[in-house]
């Protein structure tokens, strides 16, 4: 089975991403085809990316909180980003956590999971882009949570929970089947040539 990793790219207190986070993994889980597991950056505070560019030497970390980050991307497949739109943008905290990584993403898919005004979607489009970058490949789906559920979700205390993601739940779904395809398919092409 292959392994994928959601990353919390939220960090701030009071995050909607908690809700988020729960949904995705338990969906994800019950398909019964993926190793899923959660990274939350909140766990891997980084100093602000300050060295040489990691593209230069690939998986050599000296900060071991570095290491113990790039080891975790590393063991994924495939990746599920959750996607917090700031100014128009995504996360300083994911991007600096990118920029202290490269080759551990290399080869593999990505897809998300925004919120926000446009459910996300400027920042995920801007994702899309640093995605190709680092080689990997970004897919066309992704799950948009849009203003209502997130109002809703503050009118009970802030977490979006099942019930408020269940209307999203045909998204994931089609977003799933088409991670499980090119995860499948990345991974065989990472085997067969190993370069
Ligand atoms: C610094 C900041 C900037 C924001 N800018 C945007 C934005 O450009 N577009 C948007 O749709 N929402 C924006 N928001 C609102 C977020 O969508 C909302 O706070 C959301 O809960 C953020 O996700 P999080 O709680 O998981 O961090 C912004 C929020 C913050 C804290």
């Amino acid at each position: 089975m292959h392994r994928i990793l959601v990353v919390n790219s939220s960090t701030r207190q009071g995050r909607f991403s908690d809700g988020v986070a729960s949904w995705a993994v338990q969906r994800l889980k019950e398909r019964g085809d993926f190793l899923v597991d959660l990274l939350d950056l909140r766990d891997h505070p980084l100093p602000l990316f300050d060295g040489a560019p990691p593209a230069y030497h690939p998986r050599e970390y000296a900060d071991e909180n570095v290491a113990r980050l790039a080891r975790r991307i590393d063991a994924a497949d495939g990746y599920v980003v959750l996607v917090a739109e700031y100014n128009h943008g995504y996360t300083a905290a994911l991007k600096n956590a990118l920029d202290h990584t490269f080759a551990e993403w290399q080869r593999k898919p990505v897809t998300f999971i925004g919120w926000g005004n446009v459910g996300g979607a400027r920042a995920i489009e801007q994702l899309r882009e640093v995605a190709v970058e680092f080689e990997m490949a970004p897919l066309r789906h992704a799950v948009h949570i849009l203003p209502d559920v997130m109002r809703a979700a503050r009118d009970r205390g802030g977490q979006a929970d099942e019930t408020l993601l269940a209307p999203l739940e045909p998204r994931l779904e089609l977003l799933a089947n088409h991670l499980a395809w090119w995860t499948d398919a990345l991974a065989s092409a990472r085997t067969r040539e190993d370069h």
